[in-house]
Order: structure tokens, then C-alpha cells, then sequence
């Protein structure tokens, strides 16, 4: 049984919707910038239009029934610079947005940065300087003093195991193994400034990080894979928890990065801040399961991982990653595991002892718009019914799930395949290159989950 309190939302992020993208100050992120191949994202300077449709997409939101509404604030609104003179016209943007969110009773929750990083500090390293970790400080001191009365729930960096080990795909280039490294350090202290930042300057207000969380199997009971998959465990899942919650580097990890001529230490300057500031809770973000075996055979190291698509997954003498042949696919060859998600929120309850909320979780899929406009995604429902139905085996276990917010809100650019890949609970009519007229028209998914809230769960 679901707490009766249940955080019932939706999530999305700015630059795969808002569009806008050089309106009202805003500079340049690394996803303006980055080079975009031909068959993604046409015109992503417009995404869904959800800057300037921003009232009827939360009149919707609150239609549907969600008590939150996750979003994420781009940074290059509100310091074009990425560091020094503060937007006042982004200031009021978001204020307006999280007042039309409370008009509607939705709570809105907020990721600081998901992605995009302004393009000016990236000319200047990004976050392999430790300069961008003091302007991200400065960033999110402005954010939590000008909406800290506002916003009740705050997520700092969006996935940032994701971003460094599928660099290539979501950023559009490559970092070197040290580089990688260099920059999760400065990622996991500019974390924990935003911990500290936020119970200093807002009290009433809780924080959490979001990485993506997929429990990694391994292909076979040879103990060579199952230490392959203990050791992507410790890369892709636990260093980033076990910095943010226990204020330690996990040993695996290290042990892994020393083998690969990498010695990561928290420096003296950094342990009191590292071991004095923690979460309130956990934001995890969970599409499918991973499966690695130990690699039989050398081949090139892989220029990191993609998220979900094992695939790309390797590292000589670590592990390589496969597609579990157990597992339903779906339309972009993402495995299907709502088995996954529940083993995932035990494994993560037992290491971390938190609430979760599970801050994104969906179905990308071509989807149809009949003459009638409507969508008929019973695949999506069916996605979403197994998965809730695990969170609630997860929560009888013992979990404490404290709400959910599926991807996504509306349909948005999907980060690797544009916008023909769509998540949302609301069809956005638009294609690849034609922006029609951005109408909005909710989908069967849209139908099934409000009852779902108002039923407080699945059966
Ligand atoms: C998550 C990201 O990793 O995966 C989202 O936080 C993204 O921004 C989602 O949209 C799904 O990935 P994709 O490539 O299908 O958009």
C-alpha cells in the first residue's frame, strides 16, 4: 500500500522542452551546441514550445491529477555567463511558473541543472575547472534565495554518472579516462555545496541527488562475471551514492580506478564539507536493468557507456556489457525489466536508508496521433503498470517510496533520437522537422494515470 501522502507527479527538463532558446537572455548551453546528427532533433531551439505554453501544460498537469510536477531550471537563463550577473527576467519566469504550479496545487520539484551546461564555462574546461564548481555554487545560491520559499523539494545535477559515462551521446564529446574522473570529483563537490547551500539558505526546503540507478546483473554464475558486475555496480550506481550519502569514494570504485592509473583521493580542503553535508532523500531515474559479463576478449575501450544500451558498455579486464536475452525490447531496442526497478529500490533502500522518490521512469515509443487526435499507447500503460506494480512489491518490502514522477510530462526531445522517440503523458503535435502548431491532446496514458492517482495506485 502507497502512503496516503504519495507524491504522484510528472517530470521533464528544460532544454528537451522549453525550446525559447536565446529568448529573454538566455545564452548558449552545451545542448544548443552540440553537434546533432541527421536523424535527431530537427529544431530543438523550439522542443515542445513549453516556454511560452508553460500555463497550459500545468492546467493539464493539474487536470490529470499530479501533486508535483518535476522541471529543471537552465542555467543559462538565469547567469547567462554561467557565472557573475543574475537575469532578473528569468527570475520572474520561474516565479510566475511555480505560482500558476501552486494555483493548481502541484508542488514543484526542481533539478538545477540537467545537461546543460552554459557554453561559455565548457570553452573553459566545464567541469574538469574547478572554477565551474564555484559558479555552480554561485548559481544555486541565487536559485535557492530567489525560489527557496517556492519550491519545496529540490534535485541538484541530473544523472551525472550518465552524463560522464555517455558523454559522446548526451553532451557531444569525449572525455579522456582522467578527464571523466576529473570531472566526477567537481560534479560530487559541487553536489554537496548545493546540499550545504540549500539547509543554509532555505530550512523548510529538502534536497536530493538524481542519478539513473539500474542494478547491474551479471550474465552467468562464472565469478569472473559476477565481479564484473560488482565492479560496474561500484562505476555507474554506488561511487555517485556513496559520495553523496556516506561522504565516501566506494572502494571498489577506487580500487578500479587505481588499476586504471587513476588515484582518486578526497582532497583535505574538501572533507569537511564532503563528510558534513547529505541529502534528504534520493531522486533515482530508472528506464531498465544492465547485464555485463567479464570481457573474454580485448577490444578498444568504449568511449564510455550509453545509458540503457549495454552494448557500448566495456572496459578490458573490468567488464562488457550484453543484452539480456531475458528481457522484452522496446521500440529503440531498450530492455524492459519492471522486475529491475524493484530489485534496484531494495538494493538501493539497503545501502541508503532513504526516502526515494523515483524521479524518472517511462516508455520512449513512436506514437500515433489519429485523425481524432487521440493516442492510443497501451504499450505506455502496460510499461507503467509494471513498474508501478513493483514500486508497490517494493514498498510491502519495506521501501520507502515516497512518491513518482514518470517520464514524461509531455513529449519532449528525447536525448539520443529527437522527437519521433515520445514519453509523454500529453502528444505534442509537431515531427522531427515540421513544428505544425504545437497543440497538445492527452493520450490514453494521460486517462489511465489519472485514475491510477486517484486510485492511489495500481492493482
Ligand atoms: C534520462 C535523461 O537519462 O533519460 C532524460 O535524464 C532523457 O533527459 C531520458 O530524456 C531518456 O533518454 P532518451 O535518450 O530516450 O531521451
Amino acid at each position: 500500500m502507497l502512503k496516503k501522502d504519495f507524491l504522484w507527479g510528472a517530470s521533464l527538463s528544460a532544454h528537451q522542452t522549453e525550446g525559447a532558446y536565446q529568448e529573454d537572455g538566455k545564452s548558449l548551453s552545451v545542448q544548443d551546441t552540440r553537434p546533432r546528427s541527421r536523424n535527431e532533433i530537427a529544431d530543438f531551439t523550439v522542443a515542445s514550445d513549453h516556454y511560452h505554453h508553460y500555463r497550459e501544460d500545468i492546467k493539464l498537469m493539474a487536470k490529470m491529477g499530479v501533486k508535483a510536477m518535476r522541471i529543471s531550471i537552465p542555467w543559462t537563463r538565469i547567469i547567462p555567463t554561467g557565472i557573475g550577473a543574475v537575469n532578473t527576467q528569468a527570475i520572474e519566469h520561474y516565479r510566475d511558473v511555480f505560482n500558476v504550479m501552486h494555483e493548481y496545487h502541484i508542488e514543484p520539484m526542481v533539478t538545477t541543472y540537467h545537461f546543460d551546461l552554459p557554453q561559455e564555462l565548457q570553452a573553459q574546461g566545464g567541469w574538469t575547472n574547478r572554477q565551474t564548481v564555484n559558479a555552480y555554487e554561485q548559481y544555486v545560491r541565487v536559485l535557492f534565495a530567489e525560489f527557496g520559499e517556492q519550491v519545496k523539494y529540490w534535485l541538484t545535477i541530473n544523472e551525472p554518472n550518465i552524463m560522464l559515462l555517455a558523454d559522446k551521446k548526451i553532451l557531444g564529446f569525449i572525455y579522456t579516462h582522467e578527464e571523466r574522473y576529473k570531472a566526477f570529483y567537481n560534479l560530487m563537490i559541487a553536489e554537496k555545496l548545493a546540499f550545504k547551500a540549500c539547509h543554509e539558505l532555505c530550512a523548510q526546503t529538502k534536497i536530493g541527488p538524481v542519478p539513473n540507478i539500474s542494478y547491474v546483473y551479471p550474465a552467468t554464475s562464472d565469478p569472473r562475471d559476477v565481479r564484473a558486475a560488482e565492479y560496474f555496480n561500484a562505476v555507474r550506481n554506488w561511487a555517485y551514492l556513496d559520495f553523496s550519502v556516506r561522504g565516501i569514494i566506494n572502494p571498489i570504485f577506487k580500487n578500479y580506478l587505481k588499476k586504471t592509473g587513476i588515484e582518486l583521493a578526497i582532497l583535505p580542503e574538501d572533507q569537511d564539507l564532503v563528510t558534513h553535508n547529505f541529502p534528504d532523500f534520493l531522486g533515482l531515474n530508472y528506464y531498465t536493468s544492465v547485464t555485463v559479463e567479464y570481457p573474454r576478449v580485448d577490444q578498444d575501450r568504449a568511449s564510455g557507456v550509453s545509458d540503457q544500451q549495454s552494448e557500448d558498455i566495456y572496459e578490458k579486464g573490468f567488464y562488457k556489457g550484453l543484452t539480456n536475452v531475458n528481457l522484452a525490447k522496446n521500440d529503440f531496442n531498450w530492455t524492459i525489466d519492471p522486475l529491475g526497478l524493484q530489485t534496484t529500490l531494495e538494493v538501493v533502500n539497503d545501502r541508503y536508508l532513504l526516502p526515494i522518490y523515483i524521479t524518472e521512469n517511462g516508455l520512449g515509443a513512436y506514437d500515433e496521433l489519429t485523425d481524432d487526435h487521440q493516442v492510443h499507447d497501451d504499450y505506455r500503460i502496460a510499461y507503467l503498470q509494471q513498474h508501478l506494480q513493483s514500486v508497490q512489491q517494493a514498498v510491502d518490502a519495506g521501501v520507502d517510496v515516497a512518491g513518482y514522477l514518470p517520464w514524461s510530462a509531455l513529449d519532449l526531445v528525447s536525448v539520443h533520437e529527437g522527437m519521433k522517440k515520445r514519453y509523454g503523458f500529453i502528444y505534442v503535435d509537431r515531427t522531427e522537422t515540421d513544428l505544425k502548431n504545437l497543440a497538445r491532446y492527452p493520450k490514453d496514458s494521460y486517462f489511465w494515470y489519472q485514475q491510477v492517482i486517484h486510485n492511489n495506485g495500481v492493482d
